[in-house]
């Protein structure tokens, strides 16, 4: 599937944006181990979430799902998953499967995680290493999935410190840790997201945070509650942008997580000039929430703080546009981790955005990009949603029409994506022109 972009003219509205897909994977994993029945409503009816959703029934976990966004876990208790018949398939999600790496590795059972093209090409030796070390046996093929995980009960407990910043790692092994005797413990070598942690505490887990280490004590049960999941920022950061490098446009984004280890996109978008303001803060469970408003914003490009990058990691390809659409240069640092991405993110963006006439300049783990504006021309989303999302917002301020190809992808984690951004007058549907 291809999409067509025209130059579009966005203009002051109000919207959602679908829920928060790290919210909704945990709350599945995390409502189907607990004691009870948890409640999830907003939760990300995309293909990765889904994918989980699979996973876990494939584990014997009853779900029902009442509506798209609604459904009921029927948790199984921290040892009451059973063995899936069949390897899980976890589609494109990097998350599901090194999450569910944790998780499995404390079964009593042999469980085979696969995944779709890019993420049988993804690096796992990163949750292989702390959790063979905690006495999983998890196979690989030189790194790279599939993973055949030999799970054990119980594990042992470790203080591990992560080489790389990464949610997903810390996750997995918190998560395996709930399986082992002791006190496991992590070290983070910079913030990641932690709603892995603040789910945990809503269902009565004592997890510690001390600096940059977050433990908790093994073999402690989890109970079910009610989670209410909000709008994805990384989803909301698509709009956001539309609207800044709109002529003139104030745009409303309601009930979007506001968590401080997700808002780096906001922090770097501030620093460059654009008009954002969190009204109404409240809290949804542990989660913060805000309705977000943008206006109409001349950007200006500089250093981006590269403190900010675990904070951001999934918005560095809306922020290159962003870049794109500013005046001067903008020099992004310490990004390589956007390399093993669902794609190789710095190459894909840079290659998107100088098949519409914009200059950048790649190193291993950064970019400058040049400001200027954007032309039309077809460019190549490598199969990956959030490329795929940035060039079409790249495409309602170019010159001409865009087409992007293979943007299939859009729905792992923003389905009705083009339907949203029309909503707030952006012209993005399907290329009825394009072959494929
Ligand atoms: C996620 C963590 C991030 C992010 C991914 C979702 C999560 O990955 O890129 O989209 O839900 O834990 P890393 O933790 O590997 O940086």
């Amino acid at each position: 599937m291809q999409f067509i972009v025209h130059p579009s003219t966005v203009r002051d509205a109000t919207c959602t944006v679908p829920g928060d897909k790290s919210v909704s994977h945990r709350a599945l994993m995390l409502g189907s181990i607990a004691n009870g029945q948890s409640d999830i409503s907003g939760f990300l009816a995309g293909e990765d979430c889904l994918a989980t959703l699979s996973a876990m029934r494939a584990m014997g976990v009853t779900i029902e799902h009442h509506a798209a966004t609604e459904m009921s876990v029927r948790g199984v208790g921290l040892h009451g998953l059973s063995k899936p018949d069949m390897a899980l398939d976890l589609g494109n999600s990097g998350t599901a499967m090194r999450l569910m790496s944790g998780l499995l590795s404390g079964q009593q059972f042999t469980s085979v995680l696969t995944g779709d093209e890019s993420l049988t090409g993804r690096p796992m030796q990163r949750v292989i290493t702390p959790l063979n070390q905690m006495g999983a046996n998890i196979e690989s093929f030189d790194g790279k999935p599939p993973l055949t995980v030999r799970g054990s009960f119980p594990l042992a407990s470790i203080e591990y410190a992560m080489p790389v910043a990464s949610a997903q790692v810390k996750s997995a092994v918190l998560l395996a840790g709930l399986f082992a005797e002791g006190t496991t413990s992590v070290v983070e070598p910079a913030v990641s997201r932690d709603h892995t942690e603040r789910m945990l505490r809503s269902m009565g887990v004592d997890v510690n945070k001390s600096g940059s280490r977050t433990s908790l004590q093994g073999l402690q049960e989890l109970q079910s509650c009610q989670i209410q999941v909000p709008a994805d920022l990384s989803s909301a950061a698509f709009v956001m942008l539309a609207a800044i490098i709109a002529r003139k446009a104030d745009v409303l984004i309601k009930n979007v997580g506001t968590n401080p280890t997700r808002t780096g996109v906001i922090d770097v978008l501030q620093a460059m000039g654009a008009d954002i303001t969190m009204e109404n803060p409240r809290l949804l469970g542990q989660e913060p929430v805000a309705d977000i408003r943008v206006r109409s914003s001349k950007l200006v490009g500089g250093p981006v703080d590269p403190a900010l990058v675990s904070l951001a990691i999934d918005e560095f390809p809306i922020l290159f546009v962003a870049a794109a659409a500013a005046s001067g240069k903008t020099t992004f640092s310490g990004i390589g981790e956007l390399r093993v991405k669902e794609s190789d993110r710095i190459a894909a963006m840079a290659a998107g955005l100088r098949a519409l006439g914009i200059t950048v300049d790649e190193s291993e783990d950064g970019a400058v990009v040049h400001g200027g504006s954007f032309s039309g021309g077809t460019v190549d989303s490598h199969g990956d949603h959030r490329v795929a999302m940035s060039l079409a917002v790249a495409g309602t301020i170019a010159g001409d029409s865009v087409h992007i190809r293979d943007v299939a992808a859009v729905d792992t984690s923003f389905p009705g994506f083009a339907g949203c951004m029309a909503s707030v007058g952006a012209d993005i549907g399907p290329d009825r022109s394009a072959s494929q």
